[in-house]
């Protein structure tokens, strides 16, 4: 793909997409946006990319914005809205997929690449995992990233569009929101675990993803494959909790309450809260967090397309924490300054091939 190719980007108002369109421009690229929103389109974009107004569900939108443009790539999900129905899932991750595609067919795009998630492995139980662990997405939102991964897998032997699947780890970093919460209450000394805290947990800083899509719409090795793009280092939630208090400069938290009331608690809000449309104050994927293990090599990008992680976590989550406090969402600690850096804790490549969960 030439530096002045057209490229589509959906989901580019929210956080991947806004940080992946702004590197293509910097790389010199035309891009072009679909948003539901102009006015959403984030001010760093303004005026350096072209907008397509339209909703992933409205199959004209998407042929209108995929004409034309000979990569794109497809980051627009319904994700995070506790109160959506399984159905509305299944609308924007399935069917706007599927309208993505069969616009790329119809306008000769070049290659596709579709961001996934490492979430349609579920809970895996060999750590590190990688592309080739099974199936078992667990909630509506991974069972449609799933079913929308399988539409590609379906098409990919057609010869157009080239077709590349990234499974990105949880991401992280300036521009997030997910982690604020959690940031807050660890700064505030509020942050109760739940559970024992020994559960992996895979990150991946916003600039390696970024990195990663770059390799999958550029890279001649990355066709009709899937890869999952994560950080170097994955550690128990214990440990990443701990490091982000470092980063903060507070005591690591200590608390812990049992997990399973709190499993039965976002089963009853989400079945009471979901059907009226009203965000659950507990969910089931919330406290998936504290028991889902996620730990995976990426490996074959490293093989592959020669893939990365630049960004270490306690200089990503330092990054992070000072976005946060420059915009307000954190209050100013006393050393808002560098921290020491700790050393890694695991680094994947370290492992050893196979090592079992121990829960
Ligand atoms: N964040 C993570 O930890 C994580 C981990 C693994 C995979 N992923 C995947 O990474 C991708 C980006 O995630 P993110 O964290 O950047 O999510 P995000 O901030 O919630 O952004 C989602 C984007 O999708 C757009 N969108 C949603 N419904 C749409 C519709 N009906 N029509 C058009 N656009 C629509 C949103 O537009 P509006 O601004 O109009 O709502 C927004 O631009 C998603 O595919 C997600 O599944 C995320």
């Amino acid at each position: 793909m030439s530096a002045a190719s057209r490229v589509l980007v959906t989901g580019a108002t929210g956080f991947a997409g806004s940080h992946l369109a702004r590197a293509l421009v910097t790389q010199g690229h035309r891009v072009r946006v679909l948003v539901r929103r102009p006015d959403a389109v984030p001010a760093v974009l303004r005026g350096r990319v072209e907008v397509a107004q339209g909703d992933i569900r409205d199959r004209a939108a998407v042929e209108q914005a995929v004409a034309g443009c000979q990569l794109v790539y497809h980051l627009a999900a319904l994700y995070r809205d506790a109160s959506a129905q399984r159905q509305a899932y299944w609308d924007v991750n399935v069917g706007g997929t599927a309208h993505v595609l069969s616009a790329c067919r119809t306008h000769g795009v070049e290659r596709l690449v579709y961001c996934s998630t490492i979430g349609v492995h579920g809970s895996v139980t060999r750590i590190p995992s990688d592309e080739t662990a099974p199936f078992h997405p667990g909630d509506a939102y991974q069972r449609s990233k799933w079913a929308a991964e399988r539409r590609m897998a379906e098409e990919s032997p057609k010869r157009q569009p080239e077709i590349v699947i990234i499974r990105p780890a949880g991401i992280y970093g300036p521009g997030d929101l997910r982690f604020l919460k959690l940031f807050r209450s660890i700064q505030r000394g509020h942050f109760v675990m739940l559970g024992s805290g020994t559960t992996w947990f895979h990150p991946v800083y916003i600039d390696d993803l970024v990195h990663g899509f770059l390799l999958a719409g550029a890279r001649p090795e990355a066709v009709g494959d899937m890869f999952c793009i994560t950080s170097s280092e994955y550690l128990t939630l214990n440990e990443f909790v701990g490091r982000i208090a470092h980063v903060l400069g507070v005591p690591a938290p200590r608390w812990h309450l049992p997990v399973w009331p709190f499993v039965a608690a976002g089963a009853v809000c989400e079945a009471v809260c979901v059907p009226l449309g009203i965000r659950p104050p507990l969910y089931r994927r919330r406290v998936d967090f504290f028991t889902h293990h996620r730990a995976f090599t990426s490996a074959k990008a490293t093989r592959l397309l020669g893939y990365q992680a630049r960004v270490d976590l306690t200089e990503g989550l330092r990054r992070t924490a000072e976005w946060y406090a420059r915009e307000g969402y954190l209050a100013p600690w006393p050393a808002l300054t560098r921290p020491a850096r700790q050393p890694p804790t695991r680094h994947w490549a370290e492992q050893p091939a196979v090592e079992e969960a121990h829960r």
